[in-house]
């Protein structure tokens, strides 16, 4: 017999039901005893006890359901230590959940930050397994997170739609995608919608390069440009600031995003009509696409193969076409960042793509 813990936290994403029906399913499959406990709303379930017990029917016919069935929250790592608004210690009121229940192991579905608790629960001396969930991509050890195909396919097609409005007008579009801190997921679905200047947090932008590019095709006879911005795109300016004069700067911005300063400065610089487009969260929901189904589905069952070996301290991930197991400790506060010269730059590069450095 199994007791099986499993929660979903952070911002949510496509898949995450996929991935947690894969683990159940390979259990219910290898006849083993499972008693599932699925704690509501994130670590916040853990930490206030409030769980849901749950059977295999729970998990039939979610395999192409958005969100989570389990709910999920932002539960900050760096605030975890500290105690809540009444007093509680989290970290141990997590654990003296885990135990109360007797449960052999905790399935945690999440992205950085809730690596860093994971792995925090692990150095406690939990049985952890983690399945990496974020539609940025942007989780260390693994070459792929689930709900990042999806998230590209929905930004690819605002793209699309942008780009026949912008052809029809002869304007100046600006698609911001999501990603505050990494570019992955901006240049895909910017590579795959054809846009002609692609701006990411990894390499900072100078303004008189994206407005060069974009007269560069005023020349040579394109009446509209299409920009994807992601959301943490930086120019080489504030790039060199500290961070705390950043912060500042941001706070104190008349624009709502990056994008929206961009815009203001192209129209004032080149006197053309400039639109921002930012399709936000649609980004992270609706159905995962067939790529997440399957790769969600492949991750959970290795997760249930882990849990029958009790195997545990591993997040499931990819890395070279193969699944493996990659120790917590490895993963937790690092980030996978674009590199400036990877090959799919340098690529998009020789496709004619501005990075406006
Ligand atoms: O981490 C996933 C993500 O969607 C990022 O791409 C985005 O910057 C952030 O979450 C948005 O967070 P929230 O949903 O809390 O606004």
């Amino acid at each position: 017999m199994k007791r099986i813990g499993m929660l979903t936290s952070g911002g949510d994403c496509q898949a995450l039901n996929a991935a947690m029906r894969g683990v159940v399913k390979s259990l219910l499959y290898s006849n083993e005893e499972v008693e599932i406990y699925g704690f509501l709303e994130g670590y916040k379930g853990l930490i206030y006890g409030n769980f849901k017990m749950l059977t295999g029917a729970d998990f039939a016919g979610i395999l192409t359901k958005g969100g989570t069935i389990l709910g999920s929250s932002r539960t900050p790592f760096k605030t975890i230590k500290d105690p809540d608004e009444n007093g509680l210690d989290k970290v141990e009121a997590m654990k003296q959940n885990y135990y109360k229940l007797r449960l052999d192991v905790l399935v945690i579905l999440g992205g950085n930050g809730t690596h860093k608790t994971a792995n925090l629960l692990r150095e406690e001396g939990l049985n952890i397994i983690t399945l990496p969930k974020t539609i940025d991509n942007d989780l260390w050890g693994t070459d792929m997170t689930f709900g990042f195909q999806s998230a590209v396919d929905i930004a690819t097609n605002c793209i699309d739609c942008i780009h026949t409005t912008a052809a029809s007008h002869g304007r100046i579009f600006i698609v911001e995608v999501m990603g505050h801190k990494v570019g992955y997921l901006t240049l895909n679905a910017g590579m795959a919608g054809g846009a002609d200047i692609i701006l990411i947090p990894e390499i900072p932008y100078d303004i008189n390069k994206v407005i060069e590019a974009i007269e560069r095709r005023h020349r040579n006879g394109s009446q509209f440009t299409i920009i994807a911005v992601a959301e943490g795109a930086i120019s080489k300016e504030d790039a060199a600031l500290s961070k705390k004069d950043y912060k500042k700067k941001l706070e104190s911005s008349k624009y709502p995003s990056v994008s929206y300063e961009i815009a203001a400065q192209i129209q004032e610089r080149t006197g053309q009509e400039v639109r921002v487009t930012v399709p936000g969260h649609t980004q992270r929901g609706g159905s995962p696409c067939p790529y997440d189904r399957v790769f969600a589905s492949r991750l959970g069952a290795e997760a249930g193969e882990l849990i029958l070996a009790g195997e545990y301290g591993f997040m499931v991930g990819y890395k070279n076409r193969e699944i493996v197991k990659v120790p917590l400790e490895d993963v937790a506060g690092k980030l996978k960042m674009l590199e400036p010269d990877a090959s799919i730059i340098k690529e998009a590069k020789l496709l004619g793509i501005s990075f406006g450095d």
